[in-house]
């Protein structure tokens, strides 16, 4: 069943999943006990892959992975998750080769031939639509590996890795400097789901729309949202500082003009001053230098590299419990 799009900031999403399918293209998609679901099934497999256990949950299933944009971290952990689970993975490419998303047939034609022979479909699309339609007609799960709009995997590892550092996360704080992007939407909607509050510091344009807030809130009336002009404001009380890129992928035009707009969100060490027992993140890669300094990435405070290493895990649970 469909529900009616919610159009926000131009862009078009399906809250729940579609043709009774179940499909990770934002956090929304799931409910708070699904999450909670996903991170028990993720310690589990992880505690036993620490111990060199590899259990082929997902023997003989298939991933198929379509990127449209670079990638090291999803496509790596996606493909290298499918096969400590005993399944493979099909890596696609930008789609060209088997005429995704181009003039050579159409995307429901390809969603529903595509869908036939794989288990799973991650997609990495430019426009956040491509993920939407494609999910509406594949008979499989479509997982969003990144979107302008979303980045659910990034904020599902991000808050599984401060749940092991932190313990019960809820009434902590995560404060988010930078851009109110992709990354940024996924961890507010997922703070909201685990009642941690949402601090953002952004310049006036880079901000979330209160529309989205209102509907957010409609959906997570537990929301807690603090939008901040000054940095400090919002990192004080913070269990963690979170910064993404100033320029995401696409955006490489305005590339000057946000370096500008963004000069007094950097993340550096007088910022962290002022969160001194707080955890720095990124979901990386990172713009050394612009959104954050070496000294801060590479600081005691610096999670990024755990952070990273989680989203395989996560992943291998958000496949587990997709595909159980
Ligand atoms: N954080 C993240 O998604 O990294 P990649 O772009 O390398 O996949
Ligand atoms: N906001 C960044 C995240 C990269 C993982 C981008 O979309 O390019």
């Amino acid at each position: 069943m469909l529900t009616p799009p919610v159009i926000d900031g131009g862009l078009i999403f399906f809250r729940v999943a579609i043709k009774n399918m179940q499909h990770l293209i934002s956090i929304i998609d799931l409910t708070p006990a699904d999450v909670q679901q996903i991170f028990t099934l993720t310690l589990k497999i992880k505690n036993q892959y620490l111990s060199n256990v590899r259990e082929p949950l997902l023997q003989g299933r298939v991933l198929a992975m379509l990127f449209e944009k670079p990638s090291l971290r999803t496509r790596v952990s996606f493909e290298s998750g499918m096969i400590q689970l005993g399944g493979g993975s099909l890596f696609l490419g930008d789609g060209d080769d088997v005429g995704f998303n181009r003039d050579r047939e159409s995307l429901a034609d390809f969603g529903r031939v595509l869908s036939q022979f794989v288990d799973a479909v991650v997609v990495r699309s430019k426009a956040h639509k491509t993920v939407t339609d494609l999910a509406r007609y594949c008979d499989c799960s479509v997982i969003n590996g990144l979107t302008d709009h979303d980045h659910p995997c990034q904020a599902l590892a991000d808050l599984l890795t401060l749940q092991e550092l932190v313990g019960d996360l809820r009434g902590k704080k995560l404060a988010y400097v930078g851009d109110a992007n992709n990354v940024a939407r996924s961890l507010m909607e997922l703070c909201a789901y685990l009642d941690v509050t949402f601090a953002i510091a952004a310049p006036p344009s880079y901000r979330f729309d209160d529309y989205e807030i209102e509907e957010l809130k409609k959906l997570c009336p537990k929301l807690r949202y603090e939008l901040h002009d000054d940095p400090v404001q919002a990192v004080k009380g913070a269990m963690a500082v979170y910064t993404d890129v100033w320029t995401s992928m696409g955006q490489e035009a305005e590339s000057a003009k946000r370096k500008r707009d963004f000069a007094d969100y950097q993340v550096n060490t007088n910022l962290m001053s002022h969160a001194p027992d707080a955890y720095f993140m990124h979901c990386l890669p990172a713009h050394r230098g612009e959104e954050v300094t070496s000294e801060v990435m590479d600081s005691k405070q610096s999670i990024v590299v755990k952070q990273a290493g989680n989203r395989m895990h996560v992943q291998k649970g958000v496949l587990a419990w997709l595909l159980k």
